[in-house]
């Protein structure tokens, strides 16, 4: 049997900080990777941080659709694989034309090196609500945001995390696309109904202004919105079996995801 270091780049965030703790619990070698460690817009710092490590784990910060996002991790996966990592798993995201090109370049880059790969695919996160940017928004009884009425089919990190261990671990297919989503479509009306908030669409330009607010960066909160607009225009109003197919049970669906917060209200 190999024995493997796993890098896990963005391993602080939501999908990172679970794919460690698993690989952890499964007694396996692990390294995390952020700033100031390793900093996607410091190249110094990346031969320090994917040397010795066999397989990795990307997840692009900010947001793997952005512009430029792709060649730099074309060019990480390169350097990754000529430092000896055998095995790379990158996070993308579900209609996004720019994370698409990132999932083409990466597959590029591991079969001209030798070595392999997988994407996970994923639709949007229920843990944006409870973790991401609108936690504190959410927290005070309402969610301003840009969707109008479509279906997303929320996903459950942790389902997406356990998808990614698997690959990583080498459990689960390898040199192809997995595609994730919570078991069914909600709109985002009615997920907030079932956390019990307030739903209020917004325009861009508004949520563009509540995100610089709540602390981002004006191009991150641009981006961010331009992105949200697009790939909730109806393209992604779909389930897949991407989640069952690797682990063999269903995806958790949203309400258990809402019991989980209660319980954590009750905990605090
Ligand atoms: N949210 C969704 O619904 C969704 C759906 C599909 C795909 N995605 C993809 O998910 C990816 C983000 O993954 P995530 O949600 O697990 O992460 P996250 O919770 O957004 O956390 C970001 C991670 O990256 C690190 N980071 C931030 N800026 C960095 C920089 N300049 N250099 C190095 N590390 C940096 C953060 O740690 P520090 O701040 O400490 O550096 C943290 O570990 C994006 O590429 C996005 O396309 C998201």
């Amino acid at each position: 049997m190999t024995s493997h270091t796993h890098l896990v780049i963005g391993g602080t965030g939501k999908t990172g900080g679970r794919i460690v703790s698993r690989l952890q619990a499964r007694g396996a070698a692990v390294r995390s990777a952020s700033r100031p460690g390793f900093d996607w817009g410091d190249r110094s710092t990346w031969l320090p941080t994917v040397r010795g490590a066999t397989t990795a784990y990307v997840a692009y910060a900010t947001d793997l659709a952005f512009p430029g996002a792709p060649g730099t991790v074309a060019d990480l996966a390169r350097l990754a694989a000529d430092s000896g990592v055998r095995r790379i798993v990158l996070l993308s995201g579900r209609g996004e034309p720019e994370a698409q090109r990132a999932e083409r370049l990466l597959a590029d880059v591991a079969t001209s090196q030798g070595i392999e790969w997988a994407v996970v695919r994923a639709a949007f996160f229920m843990q944006n609500f409870s973790e991401g940017f609108f936690a504190g928004s959410i927290a005070e009884g309402r969610l301003r945001f840009v969707a109008a009425d479509v279906g997303e089919p929320f996903l459950d990190a942790d389902d997406l995390a356990d998808v990614a261990t698997a690959l990583l671990l080498g459990e689960a297919p390898l040199g192809r696309v997995h595609e994730v989503t919570g078991p069914r479509l909600l709109t985002f009306a009615e997920a907030m109904a079932q956390i019990g908030v307030d739903y209020e669409q917004v325009t861009a330009a508004q949520l563009v202004d509540d995100l610089t607010g709540a602390g981002l960066d004006d191009p991150s909160a641009l981006g961010l919105v331009e992105l949200f607009t697009a790939v909730l225009d109806g393209r992604n109003a779909s389930t897949t079996d991407g989640v069952s197919r690797v682990l063999g049970r269903a995806p958790r669906g949203f309400a258990a995801f809402v019991e989980g917060l209660a319980d954590q209200d009750g905990a605090a």
